[in-house]
């Protein structure tokens, strides 16, 4: 089916909110369409716990927070783009706060600034430890009231429609409908977010499969750092909970970590102990555990603040874990590591702007050089605040130049329906499981060659299926989890250093010739 619009958004985070919100006020005259492939709500900004980092106070300075942010990107970030971002914050901040974002207040009535890893001081604005959620519903409730934005759920962008360098508009499968469209726009922005569900424990919603990632890939664009899988040092460990991040921002109020015969650790590994950057934290988790052979180790923060202070800081992390009878205002929180964030993805300007004429990616799909090696806690929600404004002034002032070219239906070919989903779920836990023994938190050059052998056979049998089968999300999803851990592994292999969070036990001196790592499909 045949559909046109000025400007495709894919995704509904932070990032694709913000471009559309946006946009729609300086280009009033065209149309956006918004799509989603779940929910509107269902993306990682929802989840976002620990908050949106930007000077705020007096005591604090921009030079400090971009000290920080190249310190944790380990030699690897681009001081112009990071200035560029940080610059910006209490601007694109005032944005959220004119929309009816309430930051939280202290009770002096100021807004009360969180601390996390990796920052030398309290800046972090929050909603308790509901920051995501709070941020994308006024969002929502926003971008719906705007007229030349059109919104679809469940709609599932399948590929991208490029030649020569140049986009057109994508596939695009109406899950309801079970009708593939073929999309037109002047241009297409990716806002899909991130890939936790390369990897077999991840703090990640299910949309996280790195289809803009893989999109983009296929269309041409360069992809960049994608070794830097970042993984968090505290996720929840229960058997029954999926996916549960405890905040940084706990350990940023005193929680501490400790094995579970109670001995705390942190400070054999770093002056800063719990408030080191992720990266050094996740390790030393992850050593602790092969050392002890114990399956989590535990978050304290019971023995330090009072329930009253738990409870009004942290209720959402309180709530869910009273569900799984762990009372946080009593109990330690067991924890383990899960992958987090890609502090890769494909290489953009600021504005979003790719190799590929017409393509834009924002937010954590993208690569802009903000994050180097490790991204520094609560600068991703920035991130996609400051990169959809920089894309929407850059789309507005394009757009009368821009034209809407169409192209050719989906060909579906010989497929037929599935006989044989097992394959997916298959192929699916099998690539889970081996990037998180083999490209994981601690990696070797056999165990990323076991990897690269594995993921090579995987995907010409998902390559094969692909074609003979219908398409449906499953599959999709599928096919791009799998080119993008092949970007990792290949991306892996060939940092010959440890940095940042890619650590390499045969490699594990820092290279002076280091710089970032790029893949491009060949042609
Ligand atoms: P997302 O919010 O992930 O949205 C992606 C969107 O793309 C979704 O709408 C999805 O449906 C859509 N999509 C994906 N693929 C397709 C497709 N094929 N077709 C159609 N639609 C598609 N960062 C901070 O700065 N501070 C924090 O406190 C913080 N806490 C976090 C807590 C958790 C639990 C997690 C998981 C992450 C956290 N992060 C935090 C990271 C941050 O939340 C994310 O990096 C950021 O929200 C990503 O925003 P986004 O707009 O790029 O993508
Ligand atoms: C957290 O709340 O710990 C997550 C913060 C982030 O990922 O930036």
């Amino acid at each position: 089916m045949n559909t046109k619009t000025d400007f495709l958004i894919i995704g509904g985070g932070i990032s694709g909110l913000s471009l559309a919100k946006k946009l729609a006020n300086l280009s009033p005259d065209d149309k956006i369409l918004l799509i989603t492939k779940e929910n509107l709500e269902e993306g990682s900004s929802f989840y976002a716990q620990g908050g949106i980092a930007c000077v705020w106070n007096h005591s604090d300075s921009f030079e400090k927070h971009i000290q920080d942010t190249i310190n944790a990107g380990d030699g690897l970030c681009n001081e112009k783009v990071v200035r560029k971002i940080l610059i910006q914050a209490p601007e694109r901040i005032k944005e959220l706060i004119e929309i009816g974002v309430q930051f939280t207040r202290n009770d002096a009535g100021n807004y009360d600034l969180g601390k996390e890893g990796g920052h030398s001081e309290r800046r972090i604005l929050h909603v308790n430890d509901q920051t995501g959620e709070n941020i994308e519903n006024h969002l929502i409730d926003l971008v719906k009231k705007i007229k030349n934005i059109e919104i679809k759920e469940h709609w599932c962008a399948i590929n991208l429609f490029a030649n020569n360098y140049k986009c057109y508009g994508a596939y695009v499968l109406d899950q309801e409908n079970d009708i593939i469209h073929n999309i037109a726009a002047k241009a297409t922005i990716l806002a899909t977010g991130g890939a936790g569900k390369i990897y077999l424990y991840t703090t990640n919603p299910d949309i996280a499969s790195g289809d803009g990632i893989a999109m983009a890939y296929r269309a041409g664009a360069t992809i960049s750092n994608m070794e830097f899988y970042q993984f968090h040092p505290t996720c929840l460990y229960h058997p029954y909970a999926k996916s549960f991040l405890i905040t940084e921002a706990m350990r940023g109020e005193g929680a501490i970590l400790k094995d579970v015969r109670g001995k705390e650790f942190m400070q054999n590994y770093h002056p800063s102990k719990e408030l080191a950057p992720r990266d050094i934290v996740s390790r030393a988790i992850d050593v602790e555990l092969k050392k002890t052979g114990d399956d989590h180790v535990i978050l304290d923060i019971a023995s330090y603040k009072s329930p009253s202070f738990i409870k009004s800081h942290f209720p959402g992390v309180y709530e869910t874990c009273l569900k799984f009878n762990i009372d946080i205002t009593k109990d330690p929180i067991p924890v383990v590591p899960a992958a987090h964030y890609c502090c890769g993805g494909v290489m953009t300007e600021i504005n979003g702007a790719t190799e590929v004429k017409n393509l834009y990616v924002i937010g954590e799909s993208a690569c802009t050089g903000l994050h180097g090696a490790n991204r520094l806690a609560s600068n991703s929600l920035l991130e996609g605040v400051v990169c959809a404004h920089e894309c929407a002034e850059t789309l507005a002032s394009l757009s009368s130049d821009l034209k809407i070219k169409e192209f050719k239906q989906w060909e579906p070919g010989h497929a037929v329906p599935s006989t044989e989903a097992v394959i997916i779920s298959q192929n699916w836990d099998e690539i889970r499981r081996f990037m998180w023994n083999y490209v994981g938190i601690v990696r070797t050059n056999k165990r990323l060659q076991r990897a690269k052998k594995r993921i090579n056979m995987l995907q010409d049998e998902i390559d094969q299926y692909y074609w003979d089968f219908k398409i449906e999300k499953n599959l999709v999803e599928l096919r791009n989890l799998a080119t993008v851990a092949k970007i990792i592994i290949v991306s892996a292999i060939s940092r010959k250093e440890s940095r940042g969070i890619h650590y390499n036990l045969d490699h594990p001196d820092k290279s002076e010739m280091s710089r970032a790592t790029t893949i491009k499909r060949p042609w």
